[in-house]
């Protein structure tokens, strides 16, 4: 195969820190052990997230300056929605300052006390926006599929066929399956729950952050859309359900904003209800006029078959190597990120002991390099009464590629920092948690190695 390049040349930089052993070993102390906590400035390599951490084009830069800041009706909103409309088929269309909002405002929506969310997985702060609402966030991973982002449908069947069915408010595909590997759902899985969704009179949405690499993983995988456009792809995927929220901080490739897009006009006027207490008037949300001219930007630029191509690539290549290097990568690679098994790892730690944060701290000691745990630490479950916690799922540990940011020399940087943790994987050490919140620890709880 002919080496992948990236599909765009650099017009804008900025330096990157290097540090010494003993300056990283001391920001891990400072920060009790929680790469949240330490300042971006001390970091060599940040693969925490790829979320409002891309690189924007130059027309999406000029797109700015472009920007209507009127309160109302802003020419900006104007664009948006044009663009968000011809991309999803939703006529209802609410911009929101980034995808937790969108949660948090489309479920107060459609659940209370003793609902239920059903997803292939919430994300974390999914999650947490269901609970907060008292209502019941159910997981339905479907772990044997070929697209490994699925739902379990014989599950929601179950469910919905069963004593708790009535209680079920909405059903949440997410495109891609973030917690659970990055992994897409197929077009099928979407049309069978849709199905199961009509039979019980239930409402389907799209948590679709990551849309774009969803459709583009879907024809690479699926010989049915082989040839077919990532856009009209993600269009069809749209189509199968009634609305969306979307943090656009991912396949917007702007650095913040989110929407909800909707069929249902009725729907739409409660959530503007709520958008107005909070984010701000129905056509800006909580953002800039200059921040949707950019998102409207990025939502024509990330459907590019030659982008998407080069963000799977390169993930394929980085999880190649890293297998090399030595860690257990889950396989297939998705595009927005590498997944990591840190329980394989380090099978000396028992979950308790959080592997994943555990091999974080090891990266960053080793090379100011920043990842994430989803683990334990991050989807873990307190016990009420003290005991151990339940461990999350699986113990993962996600290299997150910021769009458009790092070369492949980074990445190989990256590549020989793993490889010199990974040779002394049995020497790293547990960790214990000394201080968290109530929710959402994985943000700000202190912790220290055992
Ligand atoms: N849904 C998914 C699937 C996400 O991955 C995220 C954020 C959100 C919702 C919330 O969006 O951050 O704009 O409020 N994921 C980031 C990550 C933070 O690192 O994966 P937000």
């Amino acid at each position: 195969m002919p080496t992948f390049i990236e599909p765009f040349r650099i017009k804008s930089v900025e330096p990157i820190p290097f540090l010494t052993r003993a300056e990283r070993e001391e920001n891990l102390r400072a920060s009790g052990y929680n790469l949240f906590r330490v300042d971006a400035d001390q970091i060599t390599v940040d693969l925490l997230t790829d979320s409002g951490t891309g690189a924007m084009s130059a027309a999406q830069w000029s797109a700015l300056l472009n920007g209507d800041e009127s309160y109302a009706g802003a020419r900006s909103f104007r664009r948006f929605e044009r663009v968000v409309t011809e991309l999803t088929g939703y006529p209802e269309v609410i911009p929101v300052h980034q995808g937790r909002a969108a949660e948090r405002i489309l479920f107060s929506c459609l659940l209370g006390p003793g609902r239920i969310s059903v997803s292939n997985t919430h994300f974390d702060t999914t999650r947490a926006n269901v609970e907060a609402l008292g209502a019941l966030a159910v997981d339905f991973p479907d772990l044997v599929s070929e697209f490994g982002g699925d739902l379990d449908v014989a599950a929601l069947r179950e469910l919905l066929e069963g004593a708790d069915g009535s209680a079920v408010g909405c059903v949440v595909l997410t495109v891609t399956n973030n917690a659970g590997g990055g992994q897409p759902v197929s077009i099928a899985n979407a049309r069978a729950v849709r199905e199961l969704c009509d039979a019980h009179d239930i409402p389907l949405f799209l948590d679709a952050a990551r849309f774009a690499e969803n459709a583009y993983l879907i024809v690479e995988r699926d010989p049915a859309y082989s040839g077919v456009s990532p856009r009209e792809v993600a269009r069809e995927l749209f189509s199968i359900a009634d609305g969306c929220c979307a943090s656009l901080k991912k396949d917007g490739i702007a650095n913040i904003g989110g929407m909800i897009a909707l069929r249902d006009p009725a729907l739409a006027a409660t959530c503007r209800e709520q958008l107005i207490i909070s984010e701000g008037y129905s056509t800006y949300g909580g953002l800039a006029g200059r921040d949707l001219d950019a998102l409207a930007q990025g939502l024509l630029e990330v459907t590019d078959l030659d982008y998407l191509r080069y963000r799977a690539e390169s993930a394929r290549w980085f999880g190649d190597e890293l297998a090399k290097a030595g860690l257990p990568v889950l396989r297939p690679t998705g595009c927005h990120a590498v997944y990591v098994d840190a329980a394989e790892l380090l099978p000396h730690l028992s979950l308790q002991e959080l592997p994943a944060n555990a091999l974080a701290c090891a990266l960053y000691a080793e090379g100011g390099v920043r990842t994430s745990d989803l683990g334990t630490l991050c989807f873990g479950r307190v016990d009420p009464a003290g005991g151990p916690d339940q461990p999350a799922p699986r113990e993962l540990l996600r290299f997150a590629l910021p769009r458009r940011v790092y070369t492949r020399n980074h990445l190989e940087y990256v590549v020989e920092t793993a490889a010199a943790v990974a040779a002394r994987a049995h020497g790293i050490p547990g960790m214990r948690i000394v201080e968290q919140p109530r929710m959402l620890r994985h943000f700000t709880s202190r912790l220290e190695p055992l």
